[in-house]
């Protein structure tokens, strides 16, 4: 695996590649790299001649008050999981390779961008965007894989590929969970040993609630209030809790079948998100 840092270096290798007809797949992370990282770049290696990780915490998508300066960066451990994958490049850029200069230009989706989690943290999705338009703009793959872990964040990207026209295929891989089944996050770190046993609730209420769903279940405002409740009396402190159709995160219709029900809330100083898609069946 060939650790790069400059934009340049990356140009000339990936300049290289196309010349020799090969493919490419990209995996954009903030690093501190878990299984559920590694599952992208799992399934990168099998679709593409080469694949390309990119590690970078950046610093315009958290806002003044939130985790940018205690993120965790682990770049050793990174680096070893990385070679074990089959990572072909890791692009490791700094702060001031990535932003050179005070941004001007501004990526915006914006709906999307100030509802559920753009709602509470202004500014989120506009410095995803912006970071992951320029990464594309970098490495030009042909395929680029998210996962489903950040459904809005997969939403936002995929519009923005389709609004610009960028010539990238977006593909958003399943959650990788731990056994308990809370989602994999590098945020999980961040959680005391008793906050930690209570986690798993939040994905339990996403089941209970699609469940609820699935058994005919219509009135979500009250399957809502009902299974948060168990949350806030766990400790939870609940930003929101959304039944949403899958494609652009509104509230779904009674004809829509591709639902998504999207939590995020705090525990202690954490704060965590997870989702659930599932189809319902057409009502008769
Ligand atoms: P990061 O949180 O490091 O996540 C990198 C990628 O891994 C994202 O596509 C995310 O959805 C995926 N991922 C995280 N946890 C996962 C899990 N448990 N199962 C499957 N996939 C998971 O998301 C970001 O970084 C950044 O916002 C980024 C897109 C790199 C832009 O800075």
């Amino acid at each position: 695996m060939q650790t790069l840092t400059t934009i340049d270096a990356l140009r000339c290798c990936i300049k290289a590649w196309r010349q020799e007809g090969q493919s490419i797949a990209f995996v954009p992370t903030m690093g501190n790299l878990h299984a559920g990282h590694i599952s992208l770049v799992q399934t990168a290696r099998q679709q593409a001649d080469r694949v390309v990780v990119s590690i970078f915490v950046n610093p315009a998508q958290f806002g003044p008050h939130e985790d940018f300066a205690s993120y965790p960066r682990t770049e050793q451990q990174d680096q070893t999981q990385l070679i074990n994958s089959g990572t072909d490049l890791l692009f490791l850029p700094s702060a001031v390779e990535m932003y050179p200069n005070p941004i001007q230009t501004r990526v915006s989706v914006n709906e999307l961008s100030s509802m559920h989690c753009g709602a509470s943290r202004p500014g989120h999705f506009d410095g995803v965007a912006i970071v992951v338009c320029k990464l594309l703009n970098m490495v030009q793959p042909d395929i680029l894989l998210l996962g489903e872990k950040d459904f809005q964040q997969l939403t936002v990207i995929k519009t923005m590929v389709n609004d610009l026209n960028l010539p990238v295929a977006v593909q958003g891989l399943p959650t990788v969970r731990e056994a308990d089944g809370l989602a994999m996050s590098s945020r999980n770190s961040y959680l005391s040993l008793s906050e930690r046993q209570v986690a798993p609730l939040l994905y339990l209420t996403l089941c209970n609630i699609r469940d609820a769903i699935l058994k005919g279940r219509g009135d979500f405002p009250v399957i809502i209030a009902e299974q948060t409740q168990k949350l806030k009396d766990a400790g939870f402190l609940i930003d929101y809790v959304q039944i949403c159709r899958s494609t652009d995160l509104l509230p779904p219709t009674e004809i829509d079948q591709e639902l998504v029900i999207l939590i995020a809330a705090k525990l202690g100083k954490t704060r965590l998100i997870d989702n659930v898609y599932f189809i319902r069946p057409v009502s008769s």
